[in-house]
């Protein structure tokens, strides 16, 4: 079975799919991690973003790979460990720009259909369902308001998780901030050519800003029980 689940940066796209592979027994595919390791890797070699064919070279170049851990899965470029330099602000404001490029896309679309193909697996990111698995028998198309949005990135920062604690808090400054950012990072990730996010024609919209996870994660894993 493949489940697909898409939408904007913040919408608890991680936080769901993580939830559904333990539940479910289902591979954990984060499709962004891999934008964000070919972003990590032009910055570490000077590799200017907005050289498309040396960027697309790297993507080509590198085997990402993951490892299931808990916490969270550990995300390898090479054997090595970078699961926490993919979150830094620094990926963060260049990712999109990696993520634009067809040529990128190309090279790890098919390392992710690789990934698909090798059992059942939970895919999140912002074209899983309208390019990477269209077959997917379980499409979603998770949104939630800005506001939450930023509020949860900013926890996740700090270590929290305010998809699971509802009492979450953080510095109104540092949200404000993220809120920029997350709308200017939507509004280049749903404008660009190259398979922008955009819900699949068949997805189920669902919207988190008021839903615990764990409301979330039954009602997709219903909708996994009606596909079977
Ligand atoms: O989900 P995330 O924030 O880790 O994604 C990082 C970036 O990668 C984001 O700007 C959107 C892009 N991305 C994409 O274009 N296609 C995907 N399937 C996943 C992520």
């Amino acid at each position: 079975m493949k489940v697909a689940i898409d939408g904007p940066a913040g919408s608890g796209k991680s936080t769901v799919a993580k939830a559904i592979a333990k539940r479910c027994g289902l591979t954990l595919l984060d499709t962004g991690a891999m934008y964000r390791s070919v972003a990590l890797t032009c910055i570490n070699r000077g590799v200017a973003l907005d050289d498309e064919a040396a960027v697309a070279d790297v993507a080509r170049s590198i085997t990402i790979s993951f490892e299931p851990a808990e916490p969270v899965q550990r995300v390898l470029i090479d054997g090595t460990d970078v699961t926490e330099a993919i979150r830094t602000p620094e990926v963060d404001r260049n990712v999109s720009a990696v993520a634009a490029i067809p040529a990128v896309r190309e090279a790890l679309v098919e390392q992710q259909r690789a990934i698909g193909n090798a059992g059942d697996v939970v895919a999140e990111g912002r074209d899983i369902g309208t390019v990477v698995f269209p077959d997917a028998e379980v499409k979603v198309f998770l949104t939630a308001d800005p506001a939450a949005r930023a509020l949860r990135r900013a926890v996740q920062r700090d270590g929290g998780d305010a998809a699971v604690d509802a009492k979450a808090t953080a510095d109104e400054k540092e949200v404000a901030t993220i809120m920029a950012d997350l709308i200017r990072r939507d509004e280049a990730d749903s404008s660009r050519k190259a398979a922008p996010l955009k819900p699949a024609e068949d997805a189920v919209h669902i919207d988190s800003s008021n839903k615990t996870v764990n409301e979330v994660v039954d009602l997709i894993v219903s909708l996994m029980e009606e596909a079977r």
